[in-house]
């Protein structure tokens, strides 16, 4: 439980809190089904070549664009257009005014393009500066990101607005984002997007895994369960209330890869959405680390996931506009002192995307991972409380985030029209200082 944060938000904190500098965590608006995804309209500028797409997206997700609020849900900039380093400008132009409109955990957004010359590409770079800093700045649970935009992709981005510009990314900030053009399949329904579709999630029975069931079931998935025997009753528990089934099955078991696949098949006809989440820690420094220990944590987060996925390529189980989605950790892009073993696993699973992305990119299928920072479980509860403390504060937002923020993310790589995002590797951390 966060003590300091409910402290911070009573009465007395709030003074204390604003009197000495200290951390303020604001409350994060999450989605929740009812209400608008913003509190507030949305303000788009920028003359580049997204401009009108996005304003077409905004149409469709239903939100209100306009020059003339006094509070801004988000600022949306299309820096397409930006080629030359004087074009910056622009920049300070649109946020400048309007910056200090923007509502409680408002949403920035700036659309850049992979560069077409040498002179684009140092302008286009220091835009990641720009947005950056800007979620540094913003207090009260705002968010910025980048997202560039290839040619040609300028009609994929609606699922990835939908996520930015809503409360699905309550904890994820100064993130830079890559959509390609591709064939982009459009829900019938973007309340559920998808059904229909069956998705298997690994290392379900709790944690992020259980709420990565909850999110992908809500959006109208069958979910497939797996976790390990041994935790056959709360598995059981997570698939009764997903309306999912169970899966159970130890990933470094030498035939469970062809085992997983052959269910998948067999009970499915294959599978859309693989979320590899099965993950452990056996923390020690390196000089006292066991053979043991490394061996445990690179069988299961990382050789198990390696050959899951061999497995289902060769029983053909990936249906077209699959989706495999690793889980890595802020951990695997800073390192971490004691973890010298998880680190390695975690920063393979990014590997595990830049090889595989390329490798299965035209086929419409998509691996992509995201990189949890602080997450409140069972995992980071049994943190020692200072380590704990530091975890939780050293983040743009000053808090940890829920295991429904990485679920939500997971989700977004999921969707049926996020086929233009494809070898992303997403922080969900709050923009923590770690590994930024
Ligand atoms: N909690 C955090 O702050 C955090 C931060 C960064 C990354 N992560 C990653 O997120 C993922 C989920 O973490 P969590 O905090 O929910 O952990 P957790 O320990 O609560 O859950 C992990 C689940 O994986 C299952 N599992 C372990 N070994 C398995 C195996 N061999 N086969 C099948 N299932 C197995 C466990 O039984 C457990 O149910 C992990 O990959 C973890 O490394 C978590």
């Amino acid at each position: 439980m966060d003590r300091y944060r409910s402290f911070a938000r009573s009465g007395l904190g709030r003074r204390v809190v604003a009197g000495l500098g200290l951390p303020d965590p604001y409350p994060l608006r999450r989605h929740s089904g009812t209400g608008p995804a913003l509190d507030g309209p949305v303000r788009l500028g920028g003359r580049g070549r997204l401009v009108t797409p996005v304003g077409a997206a905004l149409g469709s997700i239903g939100l209100d664009v306009t020059d003339d609020s006094d509070r801004y849900g988000a600022l949306v900039f299309d820096a397409t257009g930006v080629e030359r380093t004087e074009d910056l400008r622009e920049l300070h132009a649109f946020f400048h005014p309007v910056i200090r409109s923007l509502a409680p955990c408002g949403r920035v957004v700036v659309l850049g393009t992979p560069p077409a010359s040498a002179r684009s590409q140092v302008a286009q770079r220091a835009l990641e500066g720009f947005t950056r800093s800007v979620g540094k700045e913003l207090k009260r649970g705002g968010t910025a990101q980048l997202v560039r935009v290839a040619e040609g992709a300028e009609g994929n981005v609606e699922s990835t607005l939908r996520f930015l510009l809503s409360g699905r990314s309550a904890y994820v900030s100064g993130q830079v984002v890559h959509i390609g053009a591709a064939a982009v399949e459009a829900p019938d329904d973007w309340a559920k997007p998808l059904m229909g579709k069956t998705a298997l999630v690994t290392g379900a029975a709790q944690g992020i895994g259980a709420a990565i069931a909850d999110v992908l079931s809500r959006d109208g998935a069958h979910v497939v369960c797996l976790d390990v025997p041994g935790q056959g009753d709360a598995l059981a528990a997570v698939a009764h209330r997903v309306h999912g089934s169970t899966l159970p099955a130890d990933i470094t078991a030498s035939h469970a890869p062809q085992r997983i696949a052959d269910h998948l098949v067999r009970h499915h006809g294959g599978v859309d959405v693989v979320v590899h989440n099965a993950g452990i820690t056996r923390d020690r420094t390196l000089g006292r680390m066991d053979e043991g220990r490394w061996d445990a944590v690179v069988a299961v987060n990382l050789t198990g996931p390696e050959r899951l996925n061999e497995a289902l390529f060769a029983a053909d189980a990936l249906r077209p506009n699959g989706r495999i989605i690793g889980v890595s950790s802020i951990a695997g892009i800073a390192g971490n002192a004691g973890q010298t073993n998880y680190a390695t696993t975690k920063a393979g699973v990014i590997g595990m995307v830049d090889a595989l992305s390329a490798r299965v990119g035209h086929t419409g299928t998509t691996v992509n991972a995201v990189a949890p920072g602080f997450i409140e479980t069972k995992m980071t509860a049994a943190v020692p409380l200072f380590i704990r403390e530091v975890g939780r504060r050293m983040n743009s937002l000053a808090q940890g985030g829920l295991p429904v923020d990485v679920a939500e993310t997971v989700a977004w790589f999921a969707h049926p029209a996020s086929t233009g995002v494809n070898g992303n590797v997403v922080r969900v951390c709050g923009q923590s200082l770690l590994g930024a």
